[in-house]
């Protein structure tokens, strides 16, 4: 094992010997009658930094090193990483960029065997410390099934880092035509997702740690005439993920979900819009701009940022303009 992935592991270690912050809290010994004991007061990570800019000794150097400290931090390997929808070309992506940071397990979750294991010997050369495992799971909206894969998971060892990214994408058309149809892109975009991210969320919340990212679409942010079967199931996504990061964050815990949204992108899925002529994103800084934001944290990633810009307008567009634009 190299230098590099020995730090790695020795700070995911001792990550994972920190109490949960749930339990933590729920454990917080009752009021006493004796005077209470001022907190010491916190210095603000900008204080700190400009503290060490003026302290002797100091300077530039330090401050560079203290961020560039931070940054490694953030970059810090899961022990454990799940990616539900493996064989995703984004997901792909963004597995071997995780792969590099030298994670001690990764399990790929698909419904085909054989385009996972394709993925996961990739995997396998990129990250030859991992053991890569493949799950098949034939049905994407069984709720028994996932719940009892994600707790096998959970038993042979917690789950750090998780990515929710399968989704399908069939023409409004024929979904207007076929109810099926819409069914299972209501389904698999919306219900599936969300099953997903309630039974790893959750126990993320017991474990008191963890990182889960779920992969929606700017298609959710409003309905439109071209696509809103699939717009619907992804704003279903967007819901149900704010609803968990509101409980998590009144729950005090330090596990963090972020929602991805990704414009147009070069993958299997939109073969037939690149051939139409929609301008897309590349998979590669899509994924690129996936993994910076789940590293920082955020809420909420729109991938390429451009269109978070662009969504903010559609959004707001009064009723009486947007139904007469085709769009
Ligand atoms: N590409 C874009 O422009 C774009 C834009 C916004 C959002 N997104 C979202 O990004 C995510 C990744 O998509 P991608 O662009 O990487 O597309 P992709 O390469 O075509 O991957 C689609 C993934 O979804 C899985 N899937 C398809 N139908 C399924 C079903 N019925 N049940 C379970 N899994 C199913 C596929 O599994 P199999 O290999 O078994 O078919 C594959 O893993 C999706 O959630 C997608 O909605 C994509």
């Amino acid at each position: 094992m190299n230098t590099q992935a020995q730090e790695q592991e020795q700070a995911t270690d001792a990550a994972a010997q920190q109490p949960p912050t749930d339990a933590a809290t729920q454990q917080q010994p009752e009021a006493s009658d004796a005077a209470p004991q001022e907190a010491p007061k916190k210095t603000p990570e900008w204080q700190e930094e400009i503290n060490c800019m003026s302290c002797s000794g100091g300077g530039a150097g330090r401050v560079l090193r203290s961020i560039q400290a931070k940054q490694a931090a953030a970059r810090v390997a899961a022990n454990h990483l799940v990616i539900v929808g493996a064989t995703s070309a984004m997901a792909e992506h963004c597995a071997r960029n995780w792969a590099a940071r030298g994670p001690k397990r990764i399990t790929l979750i698909g419904r085909n065997a054989e385009r996972l294991e394709r993925v996961a010997a990739d995997l396998r050369v990129r990250a030859p410390q991992a053991a890569v495992e493949t799950r098949v799971l034939p049905d994407f909206c069984d709720a028994a099934a996932i719940d009892a894969l994600i707790e096998q998971l959970w038993n042979l060892g917690p789950v750090d880092w998780a990515l929710i990214a399968h989704g399908m994408l069939a023409e409004q058309g024929d979904c207007e035509r076929d109810l099926t149809l819409c069914r299972d892109m209501l389904m698999v975009n919306g219900v599936s997702p969300a099953l997903f991210a309630e039974a790893i969320g959750s126990r993320m919340q017991q474990m008191g740690r963890g990182k889960l990212a779920v992969i929606g679409s700017v298609a959710g942010d409003r309905g439109r005439k071209a696509n809103y079967s699939y717009g619907a199931g992804k704003g279903m996504v967007e819901r149900y993920v704010q609803g968990l990061q509101h409980r998590l964050a009144l729950a005090g815990s330090d596990v963090r979900v972020t929602l991805i949204k990704p414009g147009p992108t070069d993958t299997p899925m939109t073969a037939k819009l690149k051939a139409a002529g929609t301008r897309m994103a590349s998979v590669e800084s899509v994924a690129q701009t996936i993994i910076e934001g789940i590293d920082a944290g955020k809420a909420t990633i729109y991938a390429p940022w451009k269109w978070a810009l662009i969504m903010g307008v559609v959004r707001h567009i009064p009723a009486a303009i947007f139904h007469k634009l085709n769009i």
